[in-house]
């Protein structure tokens, strides 16, 4: 009976394995491989960093739909994010801990916050200027 017991182990992780793997319908940035739970609990926390609910991207109970703008332009923010934590800022010291998310910028709001230099100049130096 205690061999049965460890013969079994394989067969219930596969089946397992089969219920967690979901079939997404319309994931294009995102690895397609997320379990539900682990899409879940990154849609929580992106909700969160922005300060909104499922239905300020998503055509709710439709999540797989494109119809919202704001989907759109947080896809594209993925991307940027993506961009520049693979591109810019691995290989950093403390690269691990220093990970840009959607809450290092937008920091609970819809639109990251405004933060102006008092420089004691007219000119608010927030940018650096590009090259002409
Ligand atoms: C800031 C915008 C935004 C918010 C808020 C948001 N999502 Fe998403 N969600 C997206 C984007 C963008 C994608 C597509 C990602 C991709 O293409 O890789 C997505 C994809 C999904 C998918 C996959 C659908 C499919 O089959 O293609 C599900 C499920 C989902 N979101 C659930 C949620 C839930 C639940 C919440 C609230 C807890 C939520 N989302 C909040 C932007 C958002
Ligand atoms: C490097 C900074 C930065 C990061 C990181 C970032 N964003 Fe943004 N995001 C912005 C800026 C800047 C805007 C433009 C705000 C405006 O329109 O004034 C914006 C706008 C948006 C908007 C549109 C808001 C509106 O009012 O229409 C959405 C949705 C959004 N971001 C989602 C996300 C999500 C989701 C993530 C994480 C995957 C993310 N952002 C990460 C800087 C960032």
């Amino acid at each position: 009976m205690r061999a049965m017991r460890w013969l079994m182990v394989p067969i219930l992780v596969s089946a397992m394995g089969g219920v967690a793997a979901a079939e997404w319908k319309n994931v294009q940035v995102l690895p397609k491989t997320m379990s539900k739970d682990e899409l879940k609990a990154l849609m929580k926390a992106q909700s969160k960093a922005l300060g909104v609910e499922c239905d300020y991207c998503h055509d709710v109970p439709d999540m797989a739909s494109d119809k919202n703008e704001k989907k759109l332009i947080a896809r594209k923010m993925m991307q940027m994010q993506n961009e520049i934590n693979e591109k810019w800022i691995k290989g950093w010291k403390g690269a691990d801990k220093a990970k840009v998310s959607c809450g290092t910028c937008h920091q609970g709001h819809e639109e990251p916050p405004k933060f102006t230099v008092q420089t004691g100049s007219d000119k608010p130096q927030t940018t650096t200027p590009e090259k002409k």
